[in-house]
């Protein structure tokens, strides 16, 4: 079975001092529950921090970009291996966020998994349509589009390292959730694309995360549904308790 991945995506939050607090409180709630994968991306500025602060507990910790070159003349980017130094294990590729206001493509977001993945890193790939997407019945278009070119090329043991996010960019910090039927059909739409991208044996393995509005009062439900294995948490993901209710809905 699937092991359920619950991350919290701390966007553009938590000051050194700040992000110390949290992750504290953070380990002392869900530090012992060993049923649900627990992952924290932080800003590259907390990393360091928190890596030491995870060390030897079951918490993970991810970075929210990754650069897709080696190394250069790439200002203001960082590079896989930088990562890896610090101790990170995940990597959120292609956020609404990124794409939105950072001009993040899918063929950008193709070389950056492939990146992350040469490093040793594990990609978090987000898809997702827009409100005019859905509104326009394209959702599942868009999301095989997202897919199929932001996973070209993958292959072999790459498909286990591999966590989709399913995050309608409709419900990221709008406080409307998508439903759990809504959720359920595009998590198994995006199962059955896995499974002709990388075989069908492979795409059950592989864990696909809902996120959008996601909070301890709704992620039970979404949790139980058959292809949603976890969540990428935003807002709920910066106060402890928050979070850790939901990492406790996600227990099977
Ligand atoms: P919210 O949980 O704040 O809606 O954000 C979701 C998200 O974008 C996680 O990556």
């Amino acid at each position: 079975m699937r092991k359920p991945i619950v991350a919290g995506n701390w966007k553009m939050n938590k000051t050194r001092a700040e992000a110390a607090a949290l992750v504290a409180g953070i380990k002392a709630e869900v530090g012992s529950i060993n049923a649900v994968e627990t992952v924290v991306c932080v800003p590259f500025t907390d990393l360091d921090l928190v890596a030491q602060a995870v060390k030897g507990s079951i918490l993970g910790l991810g970075a929210q970009n990754v650069h897709w070159a080696e190394k250069g003349a790439f200002t203001g980017e960082i590079s896989a291996a930088m990562l890896k130094e610090l101790g990170v294990t995940y990597v959120i590729i292609g956020h609404s966020e990124r794409r939105q206001y950072f001009g993040e493509t899918d063929a950008t977001v193709n070389q950056r998994a492939k990146a992350a993945l040469v490093a040793g890193l594990k990609p978090i790939v987000c898809v997702g349509e827009t409100l005019m997407e859905r509104e326009a019945g394209q959702t599942t278009q868009v999301v095989e589009r997202q897919a199929r070119v932001g996973l070209a090329g993958l292959q072999g043991a790459d498909w286990d390292k591999l966590v989709i996010a399913y995050e309608p960019v409709w419900a990221i910090g709008t406080g409307k959730t998508a439903t759990t039927a809504q959720a359920q059909e595009v998590h198994a739409f995006i199962r059955k694309l896995l499974g002709e991208l990388a075989g069908t044996e492979t795409a059950a393995k592989i864990r696909i995360q809902y996120g959008g509005s996601m909070k301890p009062e709704n992620a039970k439900e979404l949790m139980s549904q058959p292809d949603i294995d976890g969540g990428l948490i935003g807002g709920a993901s910066l106060e402890a308790g928050s979070f850790a209710a939901i990492v406790r809905g996600a227990v099977r």
